[in-house]
């Protein structure tokens, strides 16, 4: 590819990012920076990256990480004030372009409207006065729905031919909502978690050996395990579900085509979640679900960790929100990215340390 071209894929980008050098000067500017902080590249030039933020703000501090580790870091919604506008959270990523180890690549993306993270973390709050209330329903949803299945199969008894399928009809829509039902209920169960070392592959090839067995069958598996990777501490049952539900969806994505999925898992020192309130969480644990299906309808996408969102005919739309709170409760993070023939499910989890005995 030729300069220019490279020039405009740089301007075209849709993503605020700089060229610095490893003594913190400003090289280049795409078009998304410019509009960022505004201000042209001319001025930014051979500037001090402290002039844009402050000395002391997490850009500056994360561009210092990176060089010290000689590598990249990324760091999810922190809170970064650029010059004198009001602080707004974004996502930060520094990581070194070429192995000379001079310059590098700093991306600072605000956490707008197109952000596809899970959003369980920042309403936590509003989460546990939803689900103690979806909870409380869905126990008062049980007996009533007991007495019509108990009645439809009393009716099917005595029924005609036409009368009996009614009656069939009944118990099947009344066998969903207590599917439902189990499954509000269940998340609304807000016990805390007690973290233990779980070995994160012998949860994902339950998940998959689950899979293969029901949604699954005939889907093509690919295993691309990183196998030095340390225990995640957390709660394996839990984890367990997480990976069914993501590796459900994924079948149910790819059925009917020749369905591929993906399970990879990595290990990238660099990633950090820093959460108001909370002290910087690492994220070392990279775990991937990429499968080759229909991709995630473009209205769906920013709200598919949402309850109830589903574009599914029979579909409750809990599976992803209950992914979304486990991993919240494992201080992690769940993000997706799709296109069609492409959809990739990535979560991040923290390493069991053994001295501290939690995360
Ligand atoms: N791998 C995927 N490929 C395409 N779309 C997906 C994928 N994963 C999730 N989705 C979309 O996100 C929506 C929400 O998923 P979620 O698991 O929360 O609910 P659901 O699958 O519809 O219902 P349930 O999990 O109760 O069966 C789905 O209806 C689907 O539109
Ligand atoms: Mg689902």
């Amino acid at each position: 590819m030729s300069d220019k071209t490279f020039e405009n894929i740089w301007d075209a980008l849709p993503f605020p990012a700089f060229v610095v050098s490893s003594d913190h000067r400003i090289e280049h500017a795409n078009a998304a920076a410019e509009q960022l902080v505004s201000t042209s590249q001319k001025q930014m030039k051979n500037k001090a990256l402290s002039h844009l933020f402050h000395e002391d703000s997490i850009v500056v501090g994360t561009l210092k990480q990176a060089i010290k580790d000689k590598g990249s870091v990324t760091q999810y919604n922190v809170d970064v004030a650029i010059a004198d506008k009001r602080a707004a959270s974004c996502n930060i990523y520094v990581s070194f372009l070429d192995a000379t180890q001079t310059d590098l690549l700093l991306v600072v993306q605000p956490n707008g409207a197109a952000q596809k993270m899970s959003q369980s973390l920042t309403n936590l709050a509003a989460a546990r006065s939803v689900t103690a209330m979806a909870a409380m329903l869905a126990h008062e949803i049980r007996n009533p729905l007991a007495g019509i299945s108990g009645a439809a199969q009393l009716l099917a008894m005595n029924a005609s031919d036409d009368d009996i399928e009614l009656a069939d009809m009944i118990g099947q829509e009344t066998r969903r909502i207590g599917q439902l039902v189990d499954r509000v209920e269940h998340f609304g169960d807000l016990r805390p978690m007690t973290p233990k070392p779980v070995n994160i592959h012998d949860v994902l090839d339950r998940a998959r050996v689950a899979a293969e067995a029901g949604h699954a069958a005939g889907v093509l598996f690919r295993l691309d395990y990183d196998p030095s990777l340390p225990d995640v501490a957390g709660d394996a049952d839990q984890l367990l579900q997480v990976f069914q539900n993501i590796l459900k969806n994924s079948a149910e994505a790819v059925s009917g085509k020749r369905g591929e999925i993906t399970i990879r898992s990595s290990y990238n020192s660099g990633v950090k979640l820093a959460m108001q309130g909370h002290k910087t969480q690492n994220l070392p644990l990279h775990i991937e679900i990429i499968d080759n299906g229909c991709g995630i309808p473009d209205n769906l996408i920013s709200e598919v960790f949402d309850p109830f969102v589903s574009s599914k005919s029979n579909g409750t739309g809990l599976g992803l929100s209950l992914v979304s709170k486990i991993i919240a409760a494992h201080g992690g993070l769940v993000e997706c990215t799709s296109r069609e023939g492409r959809t990739v499910f990535s979560v991040r989890l923290p390493v069991w340390q053994k001295k501290k005995g939690s995360i």
